[in-house]
């Protein structure tokens, strides 16, 4: 937010703010001076309020709260709503933000529990990564030698599937993904296919599939397809929930027949 006085404007930006995980939500305005092409984005819009925490009434208030990390579009901490959609407050810059509307909204994710204004609790997220044993399952603290070959067309596949940052924009735009279920999303889906593929993680992959088979697995998924169009990374969720509802049919049929 560099200081050029002959062109500097100020932003309206109105945050939806919440004190503690149990308070109210309530809305407050700030006005932040930028100059039209210097590059600001969310994040350094929350930077600056956090030095001046004074709402367009004059009141003094508190900081608002946020998550950021990478501040290049990779770590997903810094995902919030705003102007209405899920996104990166790193990536979005308030220039384009002000060709959708003359101000800008900011509020919290509505899928995940909030901490405080803009952070949120994404411990759901994590719980069912580990639920489907998302990782290769090797250890040792010696060198285990060139693992199998992967062909470049899975490499392909994988690399793509790779790109999730646990952002949750595919779950805030899910329908079936509620507080009162235990839907894992397309997310954890998708990791799914991406470490069974793997020639070593594949060795979890029936462990995989029967979780997928359970309450809040891809039978849940009703096709909506919200998530493949908000994911940043541009994940083919939808490929990937069809893949994994197929394998878990023929592990229900495996199942059938091995018996
Ligand atoms: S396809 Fe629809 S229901 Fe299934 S995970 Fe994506 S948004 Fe949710
Ligand atoms: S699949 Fe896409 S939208 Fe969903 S958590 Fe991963 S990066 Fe985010
Ligand atoms: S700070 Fe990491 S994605 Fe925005």
């Amino acid at each position: 937010m560099t200081a050029d006085n002959a062109s500097q404007r100020t932003v309206r930006i109105n945050i939806k703010r919440q004190a503690s995980p149990d308070a109210s939500p309530r809305w407050e305005a700030f006005d932040v001076p930028c100059s039209p092409g210097d590059g600001t984005n969310i994040t350094s819009v929350l930077e600056y309020i956090a030095a001046h925490p004074r709402t367009v009434d004059g009141v003094d208030t508190t900081p608002v709260t946020y998550d950021a990390a990478c501040l290049e579009e990779v770590c997903g901490s810094c995902t919030m709503v705003i102007n209405g959609h899920v996104r990166q407050g790193c990536s979005q810059l308030v220039d384009r933000l002000l060709e959708e509307a003359p101000e800008i909204t900011i509020e919290p994710m509505s899928k995940f529990p909030v901490v405080r204004d803009l952070a949120v609790n994404r411990e759901r997220l994590f719980k069912d990564f580990q639920r489907i044993q998302g990782w290769v399952p090797i250890d040792g603290s010696y060198a285990l030698g060139p693992g199998p070959k992967e062909s470049p067309e899975n490499q392909d596949v994988r690399y793509r599937l790779s790109r999730c940052m646990a952002c949750g924009c595919c779950l805030e735009a899910c329908p079936q993904y509620t507080f009162d279920n235990d839907f894992v999303g397309a997310a954890v889906i998708s990791q799914v296919r991406y470490f069974n593929r793997h020639e070593t993680g594949s060795r979890l992959e029936d462990e995989r599939l029967e979780e997928m088979m359970k309450p809040g697995g891809v039978n849940h998924c009703g096709q909506a397809q919200n998530c493949v169009k908000v994911c940043p990374k541009e994940i083919p969720l939808t490929e990937s929930i069809a893949e994994v509802g197929r394998a878990t049919t023929r592990n229900a049929f495996r199942r059938i027949f091995i018996k």
